[in-house]
């Protein structure tokens, strides 16, 4: 019997393991309220939309019927005229039309943030010690709520243009031959301006993906789930098509789990999210969902809708691509003057929230590393690469970190980026 099962903790609370590091990390930044740190992945203080929701709560709160509605409790799949908003705007987004291979409304569920999306699918999808490939690096919560359901992650080799195909064939060859495909229950890939990597998806690689899943799913589906957090925060190129709506092309929907948010885009205090699923996996996402709060804040949801309703969301997501456009230009700008000349190279993001970093082989960016330590006294702080990396699979490196430039003005990123080139030099 294991330590946490002797003080009566079930099984599930070991998975979830103890004290996270990010918890550690908020310390170090609160201890020393001097540091910049580009570690944490908050959206930025200034430009959260308070005149666009305060507006919408006033447009709300106008009309009685609807508050009253608002304050009661909702249905567990959500909102109707939020779920049409979320379809007509993935629609547009994907340039499909209604009624044609895209998906329908009974297919969207709303959820408190994308986070509980991705926690009701690995609930529903996931026996212990089944396996979900995953980019590596990955999105470390998703990593941690893997672990927490006792799955076990694979992780996959990715470049400048997302996960590699040739590498995802031959570790779901390798489960084959080691008797473990039936074990294989998902592919996990942040598709837009990923978190950590910076990297998007090419459309090619996309579709090569959805083939490989489809060819390899014969003992059982192997579901990509996409997770789109980051979608909408695009400062360069066009819109890529998301993988939902090309497998829709190819299968009517059903290979693709697709994860959406309005945290990263609007305001992750009022926290809504959305799954777009196959729609065999609605009735169960639902029914753990219906176990674990019977709908999402219903309030919330409202007020969402309502934003959307009124226009305000496109007026502040434009805006706010001009602000992160800003910082990402800054923290490139800082990059090349200062890493670059150390030996440093990172694959140029084009949205999202994430520049990640490659140091010189040497170098071991990690928690206990000697570079954190230095760059905590320098006054800067960033998220080491370690932590992103799923426990089997493509080996960790250690020379890794990434930085969030959201949070920091521009004048601190310029700083923060000086410091962190300052204790990287001192290593040298
Ligand atoms: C890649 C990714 N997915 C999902 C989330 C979850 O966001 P939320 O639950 O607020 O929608 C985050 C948050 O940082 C993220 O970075």
């Amino acid at each position: 019997m294991s330590g946490d099962e002797q003080r009566g903790l079930s099984r599930r609370a070991a998975w979830a393991g103890g004290d996270n590091f990010i918890s550690r990390l908020m310390t170090e930044a609160l201890a020393r309220p001097d540091l910049v740190s580009l570690a944490a992945g908050f959206v930025d203080q200034q430009t959260l939309p308070a005149e666009a929701t305060r507006q919408a709560l006033d447009a709300l709160w106008a009309d009685p019927t609807r508050t009253r509605i608002a304050l009661q409790y909702g249905t567990t799949i959500g909102h109707r005229s939020l779920r049409e908003a979320i379809l007509d705007r993935m629609l547009k987004a994907d340039s499909l039309g209604p009624g044609g291979s895209g998906p329908t409304l009974d297919q969207i569920v709303v959820t408190a943030g994308s986070n509980q999306l991705l926690h009701l699918v690995a609930d529903t999808l996931l026996n212990p010690g089944e396996i979900v490939l995953c980019a590596a690096p990955s999105y470390f919560v998703f990593l941690d709520t893997l672990a927490n359901v006792g799955a076990r992650t694979v992780g996959v080799e990715v470049d400048c243009n997302g996960i590699i195909p040739e590498a995802l064939d031959e570790e779901l060859a390798r489960r084959k031959t080691a008797g473990e495909l039936a074990a294989v229950k998902a592919i996990y890939v942040t598709t837009y301006y990923d978190n950590p990597s910076g990297t998007t998806t090419t459309t090619t690689r996309r579709q090569q993906l959805i083939e490989i899943a489809r060819r390899w799913s014969h003992e059982n589906t192997i579901y990509i789930i996409e997770d789109a957090a980051y979608r909408e925060l695009r400062y360069y190129g066009d819109e890529t098509p998301s993988l939902y709506a090309l497998d829709g092309n190819l299968d009517n929907g059903e290979q693709v789990i697709h994860a959406g948010t309005f945290s990263k885009s609007f305001s992750p205090g009022i926290r809504v999210g959305w799954g777009i699923l196959p729609k065999r996996l609605v009735g169960p996402v639902l029914a753990q969902k219906g176990n674990v709060d019977f709908g999402s804040p219903h309030f919330n949801q409202m007020l969402m809708a309502t934003v959307l309703q009124r226009g305000s969301f496109d007026r502040h997501v434009t805006g706010l691509r001009e602000s992160y456009r800003r910082k990402l230009d800054a923290t490139l700008a800082s990059a090349e003057k200062w890493l670059r000349p150390l030996g440093i190279d990172w694959v140029p993001a084009t949205g999202g929230l994430y520049v990640w970093l490659r140091l010189p082989d040497a170098i071991d960016t990690g928690l206990g590393g000697s570079l954190f330590r230095r760059a905590v006294s320098e006054g800067v702080l960033y998220v080491p690469g370690e932590c992103c990396y799923p426990k089997e699979g493509y080996p960790c490196p250690k020379n890794r970190l990434r930085l969030s430039f959201g949070v920091p003005s521009v004048e601190d990123i310029v700083r923060g980026m000086e410091s962190l080139a300052r204790a990287i030099g001192t290593l040298g």
